[in-house]
This record gives structure tokens, C-alpha cells and sequence, in this order.
């Protein structure tokens, strides 16, 4: 059978800020874990593993330990949400320049847009493309981010839209999805860095 791989990128300068968005590079830690995932497909030899990659820089680096054999192909319709007057704030200053914004969020978390942004309805629209070419597809990693992992994972977990804002999806953790006949298997790796 054959497996989805699904992956954010290691952690950036900004998620160790507590910011959101943006496009910095990696931290040493998310350079620790891209290179364990090099080494995890090394040895995992995966046959004719896609690599499908946001164009965002530190997606982009952490799929940058992966064999040039593996084909690497780079996704608009994989960056993050994106959370418009919000980018490069963190919750703290949501909350005190735009308490209403906040509000409205935590109400409705799903549908709710940033102005000049995206919600997650929106991304989960963007990534249809991105599931069809997935549901036909061989062997592939995905390299993203949180939101848009979210909507990928509630569409193979078949969960409901209104639970799939906050499923977890850890930093330096792998997910291996097969799927089968009318669900999907999946396990998780958590790397230790
Ligand atoms: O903080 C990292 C991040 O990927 C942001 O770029 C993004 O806006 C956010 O997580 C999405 O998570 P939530 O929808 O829970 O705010």
C-alpha cells in the first residue's frame, strides 16, 4: 500500500517568537529536524517518494536534506494560512489591537477570515486541487504548516469541519497516513532532537 507522509516545517524563527506567518528561516532546532527527517527517509527507503513543498523558505529548508532523487516540487497552494492584518503578530497582540478580531475567531474559528487574509474555509478550497492530485498519487511527503495540515488530515480523517481548526499537529513530528479501502491508518513519528 502506499503511504502520505505529512509534515510542518521545523520550527522557524518566527514560532519560536510566537508569531504568526511570516517567511523566516529555520531555527537549530528546526535544522536539527530537518536533517533527522533526511535521515529518516534515508533509511526508510520509500520507493519513488514525491516530495511536495510550500514556497515558503522554511518549508523549503526542511525538505532540503531529502535525496535529490526525490523529486521536490514547490506548492503556492501549500503555505500557511494566511492571516492578513495578522501576519507577524502574536495572539497577545491580536488580542489587544483587534479584540474584536480575536472574538470573532474564537467564535467561529472555521469560517472566520482575517481581514486582508484567509480562514480556514478558504484554505480548505485552495487545497482541493492539492487532495485530488494526493488521492492519485504513489508515495508523497508533504512539507506545510500547521492550518493547511489541518485541513489535509480532517479530509483523510474524515473529522468535521467544525473540530478541524484545532486538530493537533505538533512541531518535529511525522505522520504516516495509508490509506485503505474506507478509512486511513496512520502513525505518527515524534522526533526526539
Ligand atoms: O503559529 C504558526 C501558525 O502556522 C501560523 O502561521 C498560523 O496563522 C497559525 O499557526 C494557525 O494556527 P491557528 O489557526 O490555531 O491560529
Amino acid at each position: 500500500p502506499r503511504s502520505i507522509f505529512l509534515t510542518r516545517h521545523g520550527q522557524s524563527e518566527y514560532n519560536a517568537m510566537g508569531r504568526l506567518g511570516g517567511d523566516s528561516p529555520l531555527t537549530e532546532e528546526g535544522q536539527k529536524y530537518a536533517s533527522a527527517l533526511g535521515e529518516f527517509f534515508e533509511e526508510e527507503q520509500v520507493p519513488n517518494l514525491r516530495v511536495w513543498c510550500s514556497q515558503k523558505v522554511r518549508a523549503a529548508q526542511t525538505a532540503s536534506h531529502l535525496k535529490p532523487e526525490m523529486q521536490t516540487e514547490y506548492w503556492k497552494a501549500l503555505d500557511e494560512l494566511d492571516a492578513g492584518i495578522c501576519e507577524g503578530l502574536t495572539y497577545d497582540d491580536i488580542q489587544q489591537r483587534y479584540p474584536k478580531q480575536a472574538d470573532d475567531r474564537a467564535t467561529d474559528k472555521y469560517h472566520y477570515r482575517y481581514p486582508s487574509g484567509e480562514s480556514y474555509e478558504d484554505v480548505v478550497c485552495r487545497l482541493e486541487p492539492v487532495i485530488m492530485e494526493l488521492e492519485r498519487q504513489a508515495n508523497v511527503l508533504v512539507v506545510s504548516h500547521q492550518a493547511v495540515l489541518r485541513c489535509v488530515l480532517a479530509y483523510f480523517y474524515d473529522r468535521p469541519l467544525s473540530e478541524l481548526p484545532f486538530i493537533d499537529i505538533p512541531l518535529h513530528s511525522l505522520v504516516k497516513l495509508t490509506p485503505r479501502a474506507y478509512h486511513c491508518d496512520s502513525t505518527i513519528y515524534a522526533f526526539d532532537l
